[in-house]
């Protein structure tokens, strides 16, 4: 059973910040070309899918992460500082993606149907932002998770 929950818990999070990494220092330069209105559609399809994937990769790291802590650990005693940290990290990441999410990605949208190209901009600059640093959030709750087992 713990094998198959930390598998779980390392799936999502490789596919949370990887999916971040792609489309922060990838596609996001690969874009620069492209005529306005048809880069901000490409990210808003981006988007829509992307999102939804980072919605069931929260709900994983949180199940699969309780359920570490409680059903092997026997509670926050037995969990060490790298978990309190991990915890406190993925918490942050989680509170600024939903910022993210009701915020700058509903305006995002609204502009878009209403053809505002310009005020779409600002939301996707504001997007933008936001995954960058829960990119670097990402990276260094991946290395105290997987490395914590030998100083935490
Ligand atoms: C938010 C609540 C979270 C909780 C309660 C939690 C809890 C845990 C626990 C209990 C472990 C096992 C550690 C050990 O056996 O020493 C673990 C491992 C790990 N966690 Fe988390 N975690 C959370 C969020 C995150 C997030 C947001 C990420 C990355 C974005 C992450 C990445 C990892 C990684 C990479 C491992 C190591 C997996 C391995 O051993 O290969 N965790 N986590």
């Amino acid at each position: 059973m713990a094998g198959v929950l930390i598998a779980l818990h390392a799936e999502a999070a490789v596919i949370w910040v990887g999916g971040m990494f792609f489309a922060y220092t990838i596609l996001r330069p690969a874009t620069g070309p492209m005529a306005g209105p048809d880069r901000l559609n490409l990210w808003r399809r981006n988007f829509k899918a992307f999102f939804a994937v980072v919605w069931a990769a929260i709900v994983v790291l949180l199940a699969t992460g309780y359920g570490m802590i409680f059903g092997i650990m026997g509670g926050f005693a037995g969990a060490g500082l790298h978990i309190h940290l991990m915890q406190a990290l993925g918490i942050a990441m989680m509170l600024l993606f939903f910022h993210l999410y009701f915020a700058p990605w509903k305006r995002l949208k609204r502009k878009l149907d209403a053809e505002d190209y310009q005020g779409a901009a600002a939301d996707l600059g504001q997007i933008r932002r936001i995954v960058g640093t829960n990119l670097i959030l990402g990276l260094i709750t991946v290395s105290i998770g997987a490395s914590g087992r030998y100083w935490g």
